[in-house]
């Protein structure tokens, strides 16, 4: 088997990347080791930026999304009993972002695929590359009952943070930065009317909590917790006692109650892996960097990567050259490295660290203060929440 570009996962990055290189006529095989079902069932992101919301309309993958998506013109921050409007869409000259579930963009982005006649192999086995200093690198895989070789010109590794592509790279030439948080966060999807009509990131003095929405009768609730809990210690009413207590407002403010139908536990972390190409092998999405969920970037900087990457991969087939593609690492840093910033910040303001010391939380609480009282600096939360331009 041959095909010019071999996508290794079907995330938001590899599938992406497949239908950009499609509209330009380059081929690609797409290779996860998980089910479709499974892979359009995994629920993670939920807040598009507007130039990953744009993308996918322009790629003609946005129907659903713009008819089931909200359109948030703003956030709140909360913090001592009180809730602050950071007006995203005032302060970034009419931006906004969308709250369309990152697996709802799956099911859209390989349903099209498909009925555009492309190639995703789902549940393969031992997946391994090959030959990536060469002019040919291969991909392996078992699938079926069989042995399978795939011959590409490049392969573009998309299967985020675990996966196998960055691994391939020596470790003595992998340049990686990588910060690890004392907390995780605790997700529940619950079957109730959203709460609020815009998203809040809650500051408390017992650690942080977010409420974010999926649909008009389903809520995402997030709050702060030990990254080693497992989710059996966490009854409903023990859920519910939380979330009450932090986002708690002196007006007496709570949040709509229903069913927990879901809980996970994440860990929380920043990582660059800076060696995004080697030989043949280029690194895009959660495979070459990680950041924390309090941003909402991850699946954005994803899209973003491999929007740099189609056009290099682009520049190489229609006109031979290699100049973009030697610049992918070093055009992808530049918002990688803005949006780490981003991520770490509104963590580090949000969060209770163990061993938070009243000092310390003061100084979360002028921060907060100042974000929420300065045009300016609510200006760069703004601009950096619904998404900096493309370069
Ligand atoms: P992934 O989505 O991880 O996809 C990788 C694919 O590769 C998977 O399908 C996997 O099955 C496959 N794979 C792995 N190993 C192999 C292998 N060996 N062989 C073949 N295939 C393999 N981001 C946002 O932008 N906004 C948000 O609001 C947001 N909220 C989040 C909330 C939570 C709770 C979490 C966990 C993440 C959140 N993120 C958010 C981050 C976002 O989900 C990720 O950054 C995004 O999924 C990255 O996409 P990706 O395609 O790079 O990787
Ligand atoms: C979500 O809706 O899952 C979500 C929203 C905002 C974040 C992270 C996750 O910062």
């Amino acid at each position: 088997m041959r095909t010019q570009v071999g996508i290794i996962g079907a995330g938001p990055a590899g599938l992406m990347l497949s239908h950009l290189l499609h509209r330009q006529g380059i081929e690609s095989v797409v290779i996860d080791n998980r089910s479709r079902a499974d892979i359009e069932a995994t629920i993670r992101a939920g807040v598009l930026e507007q130039g990953t919301v744009d993308l996918l309309s322009d790629l003609g993958v946005g129907e659903r999304m713009r008819r089931e998506g909200a359109v948030h013109h703003g956030i709140e921050l909360r913090f001592a009993g009180r809730g602050h409007r950071i007006d995203l869409y005032g302060l970034t000259g009419g931006k906004a972002i969308t709250v369309y579930a990152q697996h709802e963009v799956i099911k859209d982005l390989v349903a099209a695929r498909l009925a555009g006649g492309g190639t995703i192999v789902f549940d393969a086995q031992d997946v391994s590359v090959h030959e990536l200093d060469r002019t040919a690198p291969v991909i392996r895989y078992r699938h079926g009952g069989g042995a399978w070789g795939l011959e590409c010109d490049f392969v573009a590794g998309c299967d985020g943070f675990h996966g196998i592509c960055r691994a391939a790279i020596p470790q003595s030439e992998r340049k990686e930065f990588s910060r690890v948080y004392p907390f995780g966060w605790f997700g529940i999807l619950t079957r109730a009317p959203p709460s609020s009509r815009e998203l809040i990131y809650a500051h408390h003095q017992r650690g942080f909590a977010l409420v974010s929405t999926r649909s008009p009768d389903i809520q995402r609730l997030y709050f702060q917790c030990d990254p080693h809990d497992e989710v059996g210690n966490w009854s409903d009413e023990r859920i519910w006692a939380e979330f009450r207590a932090w986002l708690a407002t002196h007006d007496g403010w709570a949040p709509r109650e229903g069913p927990v139908i879901q809980k996970n536990i994440v860990a929380m972390r920043s990582f660059v892996c800076e060696t995004m190409r080697y030989g043949r092998l280029f690194l895009a999405g959660d495979a070459a960097h990680i950041v924390p969920p309090t941003g909402a970037k991850g699946l954005n900087l994803a899209v973003a990567d491999v929007r740099v990457l189609a056009q290099a991969l682009t520049g190489f087939y229609a006109d031979g050259r290699h100049d973009l593609l030697d610049a992918y690492p070093e055009t992808a840093l530049r918002r990688i490295w803005r949006a780490e910033h981003f991520s770490w910040w509104m963590t580090s303001m949000l969060h209770r660290f163990p061993g938070n010391d009243p000092f310390q939380e003061r100084l979360q609480l002028a921060e907060l203060g100042y974000v929420t009282s300065s045009r300016a600096k609510a200006t760069t939360l703004a601009e950096n929440y619904v998404g900096l331009p493309f370069e």
